[in-house]
């Protein structure tokens, strides 16, 4: 291998653009056909009636996810996004309820409490897993939190059967959004399953997907009763179906179109081998940069599985001497796109530093003295400013050629840090 980085103009590793990842097929194809035959795209009515719950292919892709991930109801929706806000509704959330979020995930998992009124509550993540950290969730609960949403980030589960008996103890939901993590598992079993409802996304970068869509799991009758109303402009039907706990029934369409469920039966039957194929290479990704210096391959804990929507490792710039932002450069310039510190803590988006969501009048923040400020979650900052250096799985299609490609990158750049070492702004190993 040429030692020269291709940083300094030497010959990159990687010399072509990898592979994007691709999941649909004919199956797929044959399937949106069949559909497009009947004229039939969307099988609901937003009245009581027997279309309420949606078309054939939509009934017959939640019956398959119930069967598939063991839960009584699965309650498909049009992103994880409708299928938070759905969450949050259904548990009855109100103006001023407290919920726990992690401050590293996607933003749709913090802006759901606010849909209601409810007030998010930023507690910090472990530094190994960038899931939330259980001790700090038990010493965050106060009399006003009602759930805790809790992220199952980069495919890796949170502590949550832990998380589950704390919820059950204090009363209150566990909520997982379980968008990155479809067929993970904690103590055999599947993520998603072990709160009150999970929540997954079928968006186009998920392991497996209907361009967009998503779907709500839970083992509760009452709360997939809500789910549905909520879906489905409940507001209509809660007189004929006598329901005494009306709260949060109103005015939301997150309904999936037949295209879409017709799309997610066929995707659904090839979930073990996309989900397997990412985390084979991640895998593959960890053991071959083991032992680089200040690099560690994302962790695992025990009795886990990790499906990797993106491997994400620690960077140590103490123990390399090079900063992660010229490391990323030098990896890139071999041809491995890397990506630095996912997200700034979400509590530095503009709703929290402003404290304006709903209206002109600071609502809901005007309901709490709970602040924003940086150093709300010291781990999260240290992640996002310098320690987390991600290698997006989702992106791409991986040989074990183009893995062996991409771990011979990390090589090269790591065994010529004192090239980099000596680019101006680095400070001396
Ligand atoms: C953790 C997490 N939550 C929520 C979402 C939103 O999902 P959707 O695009 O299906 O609404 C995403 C999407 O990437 C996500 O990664």
């Amino acid at each position: 291998m040429p030692s020269k980085l291709a940083l300094f103009g030497g010959t990159p590793v990687i010399d072509r653009q990898l592979k994007p990842y691709r999941t649909i097929g004919d199956e797929e194809r044959a399937a949106v056909d069949q559909v497009m035959k009947t004229g039939e795209l969307s099988g609901f009515v937003g009245a009581w009636c027997d279309a309420f719950n949606g078309g054939p292919q939509v009934r017959a892709f939640e019956a398959a996810w119930q069967e598939k991930f063991g839960v009584r109801h699965a309650v498909s929706v049009n992103s994880n996004t409708s299928g938070l806000f759905a969450a949050m509704g259904a548990i009855g959330l109100g103006p001023g309820d407290e919920v726990i979020v992690p401050p590293y995930s996607m933003s749709a998992t913090v802006m759901a409490p606010l849909v209601y009124g409810g007030i998010p509550v930023f507690v910090d993540i472990e530094p190994d897993t960038f899931c939330l950290d259980i001790d700090l969730v038990r010493q965050a609960i106060t009399s006003r939190t009602r759930a805790i949403l809790v992220v199952n980030l980069f495919g890796h589960p949170a502590e949550l059967h832990a998380l589950r008996e704390l919820a059950d103890e204090r009363g209150i939901a566990l909520i997982e959004d379980n968008a990155q993590a479809p067929l993970a598992t904690e103590n055999g079993k599947l993520t998603g399953t072990i709160g009150h409802i999970g929540i997954f996304s079928l968006n186009y970068h998920k392991h497996f997907h209907t361009g967009e869509g998503g779907v709500c799991t839970t083992d509760d009758d009452d709360l997939a009763q809500r789910l549905r109303l909520i879906r489905n402009h409940g507001e209509n039907v809660v007189e004929p179906l006598a329901i005494e706990d009306a709260t949060n029934l109103i005015g939301f369409n997150y309904r999936l179109t037949e295209l879409s469920a017709a799309v997610g039966i066929e995707q659904l039957k090839k979930a073990d081998s996309l989900v397997s194929g990412r985390e084979a290479v991640s895998l593959r990704l960890s053991d071959g940069v083991r032992g680089l210096p200040g690099l560690t391959p994302p962790s695992i804990r025990d009795r886990c599985r990790h499906v990797f929507y993106h491997w994400g490792a620690r960077y140590d710039e103490s123990v390399s001497g090079v900063s992660r932002e010229t490391v990323a450069r030098a990896l890139e310039a071999e041809g491995v796109p890397v990506w630095q510190g996912y997200v700034a803590p979400l509590y530095m988006l503009p709703a929290f530093q402003r404290r304006l969501a709903i209206g002109r009048d600071g609502f809901p923040f005007n309901l709490t003295n709970r602040r924003y400020d940086r150093v709300l979650c010291p781990i999260a900052e240290r992640c996002y400013e310098r320690e987390l250096l991600e290698f997006a799985v989702c992106v791409f299609d991986m040989s074990d050629a183009e893995t062996n490609a991409v771990i011979d990158a990390f090589h090269k750049v790591f065994e010529n840090l004192s090239d980099l070492s000596n680019l101006a702004g680095e400070k001396a190993s």
